[in-house]
């Protein structure tokens, strides 16, 4: 099953978006059936159930939900009919039928980019008509690849007025959520695509992005992973945050292998080795439970 990209992508890679062609659309392993089949085989406790809420513009805050006893067909059923968005993050590692699509995935991007891809971490996403993801960044490449259900998405350019330095260094520190100030005026200097399934898209890190599902169930795969270079552009913009911090230097951004950014990856590591115990990311709480019988599904847990 080949995943096709363009043949300009080894040197493009990274620094533009690149779009791929690729088969997963048409395996029965995300059928109804077949999604049900993997939410009875993904371990409950690492199920992600989030609702963005009614505010479309983003501004409410993300709800965690649960579905601790929920048969995976009822999930599906309610991910239909509800305003949710579920993440069965790592699905590479934790669903064995999943791993040969992982692979082919990710062994299309190191061959056509001619790029190790590390840190490999496989995202299923299946999400309900009209959900919207609002405006972030995330740390990680990402390559997102259409399966079910049409979505549109916008990707921003990765400049300072887009993605403030000091917000992402912020993130990478992660002191803060992924969502970025948003101003519609962006809108003008975005690329807009129209996901369908059987596509796939890459970007290059850290580029400012948001999605709108349409009025239908959307199952995709998101495939986070990073390359020598995204390790040390992360590692160059965390000690930058620490530059900025305990010095009050505003060093410029990096985007590339070079001495500087490879010594301040170097401090990065030695720095995150000490500060171990302090990284560990609020969670947040879970407040509501999946649940067909009320409106959009969301059931508040303390209503
Ligand atoms: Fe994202």
């Amino acid at each position: 099953m080949p995943v096709y990209w363009p043949d300009n992508a080894k040197t493009a890679f990274g620094t533009e978006i690149l779009r791929a062609d690729h088969p997963f659309d048409q395996s029965d392993l995300f059928t109804d059936d077949g999604l049900a089949h993997l939410l009875d085989h993904y371990p409950r406790h690492l199920l992600e159930i989030w609702s963005f809420g009614s505010d479309q513009a983003g501004k409410s805050p993300a709800l965690k939900g649960r579905a601790p006893r929920l048969p995976g067909k009822d999930i599906v059923d309610a991910v239909k009919h509800g305003d949710v968005w579920l993440n069965l993050q790592r699905s590479n590692l934790e669903l064995p039928d999943l791993k040969p699509i992982a692979d082919e995935i990710y062994g299309s991007l190191e061959d056509t980019s001619g790029r190790r891809s590390r840190q490999r971490d496989m995202n299923l996403l299946i999400s309900s008509p009209n959900v919207e993801v609002s405006y972030h960044i995330d740390v990680p490449m990402v390559a997102l690849f259409q399966v079910r259900g049409h979505k549109r998405l916008w990707v921003y350019p990765r400049d300072r007025k887009f993605a403030p330095p000091e917000h992402v260094e912020q993130l990478i520190h992660m002191n803060r959520d992924s969502d970025l100030p948003y101003r519609d005026a962006f809108d003008e200097e975005a690329r807009v695509f129209e996901l369908k399934p059987g596509m796939g898209l890459t970007w290059p890190q850290l580029a400012p992005h948001r999605i709108r599902n349409a009025n239908c169930l959307n199952v995709s795969l998101s495939c986070e992973f990073m390359t020598l270079e995204s390790w040390v552009n992360t590692n160059a913009i965390y000690t930058n945050a620490f530059l900025r911090q305990n010095l009050k230097i505003s060093p410029p951004a990096l985007n590339g292998i070079g001495p500087v950014s490879l010594s301040k990856a170097a401090f990065a590591s030695l720095h995150k080795a000490l500060q171990s115990q302090d990284r560990e990311r609020a969670s947040t709480p879970i407040t509501f439970e999946l649940d067909a019988s009320v409106e959009n599904c969301v059931k508040p847990l303390w209503a």
